[in-house]
């Protein structure tokens, strides 16, 4: 179901991804296959080589090893309140993080400064609430200030209950506006996406 708001629709590209690890003790592959929801979130963002990319509320950095193989001289930056989050985020990525590619901050977005970052082309974030429970009319200037002339923001979500994706889609879409973004929601099973400008 697509839901227009302002926005021409996106393009969300096909994409698979498969990875196994072998654990030569079992003698078995075991599959380390990112989530589905992850895995969907990359393919819509539709990283550039050469990107910018902000990630809110990283976790353990999945999604960040997936953008940063799309990247060139591109830049990812994951930032999560959570300082296990990002502990882990940067051991998981950390050939990234040494070739410059991948930074990871631990800070809540609303404490973030603008100006201590490079504008970003895509700022994205998956199954981080804020956005839907309460205004976060701090957190969305925020973006605004981060995101370049052009620049998207896209949101993802994927509610244990299905039957909560109206509600949040309702929610989202108000406090965006409220915000000055225009935004566009896509909901693709238990998945909700939104890109906003
Ligand atoms: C449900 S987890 C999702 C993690 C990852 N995006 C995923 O989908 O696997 C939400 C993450 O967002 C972080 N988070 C929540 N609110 C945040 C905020 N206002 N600023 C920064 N990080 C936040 C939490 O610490 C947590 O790591």
């Amino acid at each position: 179901m697509i839901v227009k708001h302002r926005l021409p629709v996106s393009r969300i590209p096909e994409w698979s991804f498969r990875r196994t690890r072998q654990f030569p003790a079992e003698g078995v592959a075991v599959s380390t296959r990112p989530p589905q929801r992850l895995r969907s979130a990359v393919a819509a963002i539709d990283v550039r080589p050469t990107d910018r990319i902000l990630e809110i509320g990283c976790g353990r950095g999945v999604a960040a090893t997936m953008v940063c193989e799309r990247l060139g001289t591109g830049r990812y930056v994951g930032v999560d309140r959570s300082a296990t989050a990002i502990t882990a985020a940067t051991t998981r990525n950390v050939e990234s993080v040494a070739a410059g590619t991948a930074r990871f901050v631990t800070a809540a977005l609303g404490e973030l400064d603008p100006a201590e970052f490079d504008p970003f082309d895509t700022v994205f974030a998956v199954d981080v609430n804020v956005f839907w429970v309460r205004p976060a009319a701090v957190e969305l200037a925020v973006i605004r200030r981060l995101l370049s002339p052009g620049g998207r923001l896209h949101l993802f979500f994927e509610p244990p209950d299905p039957a909560r994706i109206d509600a949040m889609r309702d929610a989202l879409v108000d406090h965006l506006t409220s915000a000055d973004f225009a935004s566009q929601t896509t909901t693709t099973g238990r998945l909700l996406a939104v890109v906003a400008q």
